[in-house]
């Protein structure tokens, strides 16, 4: 069925210049972008997305990591968006995502991993929502 799903390239991609890289991958791949904001993730903002992980012991760090500095949002479409975008940006820890993907290829950490994306139809749709307000999600027709 064709998904939408939530992808942040992470304040590392944003440093380290790889926004066009990251975004390129996936506009490749055939996803088609329906959403796209810089921003910064504040503190409170971070809870909500990751509120499964906020009582884990890495949380702090992560919040730390997160809100450092700007992140790119992007809306993705496409048949099984959800699970196309996972596969592509491999395994969480960089130095055991398989190489092709975009961690495989460009990550080398399990906490500053470059990509995040929804896991499931759930969480796409809580996720789109909380870096999305409806009118910052458009509709259109690829015609080229
Ligand atoms: P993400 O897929 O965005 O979901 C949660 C994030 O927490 C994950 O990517 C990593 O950036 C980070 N993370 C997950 N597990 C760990 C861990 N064990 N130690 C540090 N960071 C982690």
């Amino acid at each position: 069925a064709v998904e939408r799903t939530l992808l942040l390239v992470k304040p590392d991609g944003v440093q380290r210049r790889l926004v066009g890289t990251i975004l390129s991958r996936f506009e490749s791949k055939g996803l088609k972008i329906v959403g796209l904001k810089m921003l910064n993730v504040t503190p409170e903002l971070a809870r909500k997305h990751y509120e499964e992980h906020v009582e884990k012991p890495f949380y702090p760090l992560l919040e730390e990591f997160i809100t450092a500095s700007p992140v790119v949002a992007i809306a993705a479409e496409g048949v099984d968006a959800i699970s196309v975008a996972r596969t592509m940006m491999g395994s969480t820890n960089g130095r055991e995502a398989a190489p092709g993907t975009i961690r495989g290829d460009l990550s080398q950490s399990r906490q500053m991993n470059l990509v995040h994306g929804s896991d499931s139809p759930e969480a796409a749709k809580r996720e789109l929502d909380i870096y999305f307000s409806a009118a910052e999600l458009l509709d259109y027709d690829l015609n080229l």
